[in-house]
């Protein structure tokens, strides 16, 4: 049975991730900070899909304490084949530009957290020479928008630990997935202004799935959005810093 560590698992998106990856018979350690509802989630997915599960509490901004943390999930699980990181926190801008504490823990909590949580992963599934590591970032990546570029720098950000790690891993036989996700249906999203083309999280959790059988490498999901993201990033910087995006 393969054995997998979900970062976030209450996320939404997550969840849909745990649904499909419990179908295929894989062992669980579910993540987050509600523990009541990891451990709904554990029985839940071990009752339907007879699978072994398990959960604990990590919170991503307690930094000092992540590597001793993944080493005793390492231990419950019996060992690992992979990591899904769905930890994230979109703040509320224009509020979160102006105030540096705040700005800090969006980036503590997408950026951060992922460096202090994957670096020692990294290493074993390294030591270990096969696993991967799928990474939930965000379009907003691409290109810092006035909007919400603080949670834009910290997903950019992502990404690039994420192709570093790519770049280190490959040749050991690690594949590293950059997800790169438009909107999506989630708390994260709701009650927002401006979004469109909305996935559903059951959606994208199916497709972030599917590209576990592709190559590792960067994916937009939906994949219409890699078509979107071209062009934004080819409007030249003078019109972009006139635009109210
Ligand atoms: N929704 C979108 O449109 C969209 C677009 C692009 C990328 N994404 C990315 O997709 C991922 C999943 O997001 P989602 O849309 O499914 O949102 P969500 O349902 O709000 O999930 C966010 C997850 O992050 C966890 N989290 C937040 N702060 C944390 C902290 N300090 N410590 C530990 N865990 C923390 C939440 O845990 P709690 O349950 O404890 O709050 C939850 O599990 C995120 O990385 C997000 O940035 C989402």
């Amino acid at each position: 049975m393969k054995k997998v560590l979900i970062l976030g698992a209450t996320s939404s998106i997550a969840k849909a991730i745990a649904e499909d990856l419990a179908g295929q018979g894989t062992g669980l350690f579910l993540a987050g900070r509600d523990s009541f509802e990891l451990e709904r989630m554990a029985a839940d997915l071990r009752i339907r899909y007879g699978i072994q599960t398990y959960f604990g509490q990590v919170d991503a901004e307690d930094f000092v304490n992540h590597a001793s943390f993944i080493k005793k999930v390492i231990g419950t699980l019996g060992g690992i084949d992979g990591v899904v990181f769905a930890i994230g926190h979109l703040g509320e801008q224009p509020q979160d530009s102006h105030d540096g504490e705040t700005a800090r823990r969006i980036v503590a909590i997408n950026f951060t957290s992922a460096v202090t949580l994957l670096a020692p992963v990294a290493n074993v599934l390294e030591g270990q020479k096969h696993g991967f590591i799928l990474g939930l970032s965000s379009v907003a990546g691409d290109r810092a928008r006035q909007s919400n570029y603080v949670y834009g720098a910290a997903k950019g950000g992502l990404s690039l630990y994420l192709q570093g790690l790519r770049n280190r891993l490959d040749r050991h036989g690690v594949q590293v997935f950059t997800l790169k996700l438009g909107f999506v249906d989630t708390p994260m999203t709701y009650g927002k202004k401006g979004l469109f083309w909305v996935a559903s999280p059951e959606r994208v959790g199916m497709l972030a799935c599917r590209t576990l059988q592709k190559p590792a490498g960067v994916y937009y999901i939906p994949r219409f959005w890699r078509i979107i993201m071209l062009i934004i990033r080819l409007v030249p910087e003078r019109v972009f810093k006139k635009l109210s995006l």
